[in-house]
């Protein structure tokens, strides 16, 4: 059966790359973001995705989140593969952070990873033989403090929590894991999100450079196939050695 894949963040970045990867192997994608991500469809149907899905929802809104499910669901009876790529960051001195950024962070990194999860793994049939997928994107910070970016890094670690409690909850019939990239050159990493130092000091990682969103979706599709069969509640870390845990 072609693979029906749900994808959030997919407007642009991490999300779209991956997006376009599934599509390249002919799955059926459906696609989320705050706006609906009508030019990675458009991208996703010329390379070559089975069926393309174009959804709006705002990942920490619960009721939005329970209409993209039941989307999913009449378009497509089930899925087969999640990948949560929808995230913000935060860069701001710890005294200097209302409440509300706290908040904002937390409910779209940890309360919209929770509530796509759950509804991901609700249209899952669970199957030891040929299990389905839950992958969220966390963050290298999901391992470590920073300063200035404490309720971000709170947020990954609690991503970790999640995919670490629903592999135990839900092994061995779907199999659950997080991807915890270094810097990755998207619109994240730009100017208008981090300090120019904060850029500077992402790219003292051993291998120099920031990785490529697409080098964050080869590791989504290969969890997703057969070579990650036998990987659940782990967190993969494409970074350019920025953390050796
Ligand atoms: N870029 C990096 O260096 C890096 C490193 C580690 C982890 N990550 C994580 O990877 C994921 C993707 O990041 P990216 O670099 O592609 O970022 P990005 O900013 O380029 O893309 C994020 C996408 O998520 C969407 N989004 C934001 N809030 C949303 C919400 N409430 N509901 C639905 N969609 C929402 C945005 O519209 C955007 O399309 C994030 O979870 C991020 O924390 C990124």
């Amino acid at each position: 059966m072609t693979a029906r894949v749900l994808i959030t963040g997919a407007s642009r970045g991490i999300g779209a790359a991956t997006a376009l990867a599934f599509a390249g192997q002919g799955a059926r994608v459906a696609l989320a973001d705050l706006r609906q991500p009508d030019a990675t469809a458009a991208g996703a149907r010329e390379a070559g995705a089975a069926e393309v899905l174009a959804i709006a929802c705002d990942v920490s809104d619960a009721a939005a989140v329970t209409s993209l499910r039941d989307a999913t669901k009449a378009a497509w009876g089930g899925l087969d593969v999640l990948v949560h790529c929808a995230g913000i960051i935060h860069e701001a001195p710890l005294l200097e952070t209302p409440v509300a950024d706290f908040d904002r962070v937390i409910a779209v990194n940890l309360r919209g990873s929770f509530l796509i999860g759950q509804a991901a793994l609700g249209l899952m049939k669970p199957d030891a033989a040929s299990p389905p997928r839950v992958i969220l994107i966390a963050s290298d910070m999901a391992y470590y403090g920073r300063e200035t970016f404490s309720p971000y890094v709170a947020s990954k670690h609690g991503v970790l929590g999640l995919v670490r409690s629903w592999a135990k909850e839900f092994a061995p019939g779907i199999l659950v894991n997080a991807i915890c990239p270094g810097p990755i050159d998207t619109e994240m990493l730009g100017a208008a999100q981090m300090s120019a130092e904060w850029r500077a000091k992402e790219l003292a990682i051993p291998l120099g450079r920031f990785g490529r969103p697409e080098e964050i979706a080869s590791v989504a599709t290969f969890l997703a196939g057969d070579g990650g069969r036998f990987f659940t509640g782990q967190g993969i870390g494409p970074n350019g050695g920025s953390i050796m845990p």
